[in-house]
């Protein structure tokens, strides 16, 4: 449906350096995807939306929207429909006004017109503001006239840079639950901008994860926790981030073994290994492993966790503490009993080991549950 082959994007201004803002960005989208593009400030988003659209030239690379190469024509040829991150109404028009102005280039009636206004005002709760005039907004209004403006036209494809950024967290989650619902029911194409794991896992089918304008991966939710493609995307997603500890490489007859400190070692088995990552554990001395918080038991076990603070938040337990020389957090369903300053048991299993290569690369992912 959407082809992005191989996009750079370089602005070039002048008296200052060149900023490399997209870099080699290869990415398919499929008719009636919702698609999250997600990422640290600065790293590529909005510059990869606005290229699509339209509102900046790539510099090299193409696009392709329904088997049609888009990069070349204006954005009024593209059939996107794009709701910016500065909102960018007009603002001698009405919020009516502005909704509609797409509509009437389309000649549609004007109870059509109307009536589809009043839709998809009704769904983004500005009903009440429809005779207002921008100025008199305020950001999370503006915000969500500037949503309803895209989202009111027939599109191939919708482009939505943070489109709920200014509201409030019971907005958004509605919010959320009713654009997920029309994006659906319409068979709609979508990409939106966040920086919001949460909203991302919530309306997405799949999320791009970027960082400094390189794709890291693009999946869902569940194969960037399980099988994250390297140590960005492993640290970047899941709450609280995964730990990461060094470890040496030792072999032994039928594996590695990899310790950290003198209690801490996992037998890592050949069975569990591809040729690559045999390769390059063979090939390494030291080596970076991953283990999801919650994957860390307590109270039981080998290792020793020294423990630095011990939070209940209601539902789960954080218990972070020094494990084998490195600060390790660990979550549990249930109460943990122990102070800062205790020593508690605890199992770091190695079949829920990531590990990674010495170029970042996850070369082995824990066992999925
Ligand atoms: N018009 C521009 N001229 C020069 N640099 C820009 C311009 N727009 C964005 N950039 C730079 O490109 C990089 C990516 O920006 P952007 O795509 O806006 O990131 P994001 O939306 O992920 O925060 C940043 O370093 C930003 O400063
Ligand atoms: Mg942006």
């Amino acid at each position: 449906m959407l082809s992005i082959h191989n996009v750079d994007k370089i602005y070039h201004s002048r008296g200052k350096p060149d900023v490399h803002a997209v870099r080699a960005l290869d990415m398919e989208v499929k008719k009636g995807e919702i698609v999250a593009l997600l990422g640290s400030s600065g790293c590529g988003k909005t510059s990869t939306l606005r290229m699509i659209a339209g509102f900046e030239s790539v510099t090299s690379g193409s696009i392709a929207l329904a088997q049609r190469a888009i990069h070349d024509l204006p954005p009024a040829k593209r059939k996107v429909a794009m709701a910016f991150e500065g909102y960018s109404l007009y603002p001698p028009l009405t919020v009516r006004e502005n909704i509609a102005f797409a509509l009437k280039a389309q000649q549609l009636s004007r109870a059509e017109i109307a009536r589809r206004v009043d839709e998809i005002a009704r769904l983004v709760e500005i009903e009440d503001i429809l005779d207002h005039h921008p100025r008199a907004l305020s950001g999370g209004q503006q915000q969500r006239v500037s949503l309803a403006r895209a989202l009111v036209r027939d599109a191939d494809l919708y482009l939505l840079d943070e489109p709920m950024g200014q509201l409030e967290p019971q907005l958004r989650a509605v919010l959320r639950g009713r654009i997920k619902g029309l994006l659906a029911e319409r068979g709609m194409t979508a990409i939106f901008v966040t920086h919001d794991q949460t909203e991302a896992s919530a309306l997405a089918d799949r999320i791009a994860v970027m960082e400094d304008g390189v794709l890291q991966q693009f999946a869902g939710e569940r194969e960037l926790k399980n099988r994250p493609a390297n140590l960005f995307v492993a640290s970047f997603i899941g709450e609280p981030p995964m730990n990461l500890l060094d470890t040496a490489v030792t072999p032994e007859e039928s594996g590695f073994r990899l310790s950290a400190g003198s209690d801490l070692a996992f037998h890592i088995s050949l069975q569990t290994l591809d040729v690559m990552a045999q390769q390059t554990l063979a090939q390494a001395q030291q080596i970076k492993v991953g283990i999801r918080p919650q994957r860390i038991a307590i109270g039981t076990g080998e290792s020793r966790l020294r423990v630095v603070s011990n939070q209940w938040l209601g539902d789960q337990s954080h218990v972070a503490g020094e494990c084998a020389g490195h600060l390790v957090v660990a979550v549990t369903q249930g109460k943990v009993a122990a102070r800062p300053g205790d020593v508690v048991p605890c199992t770091l299993d190695a079949r829920h080991l990531h590990i990674f290569g010495a170029d970042g690369v996850c070369v082995r992912h824990a066992e999925a549950r």
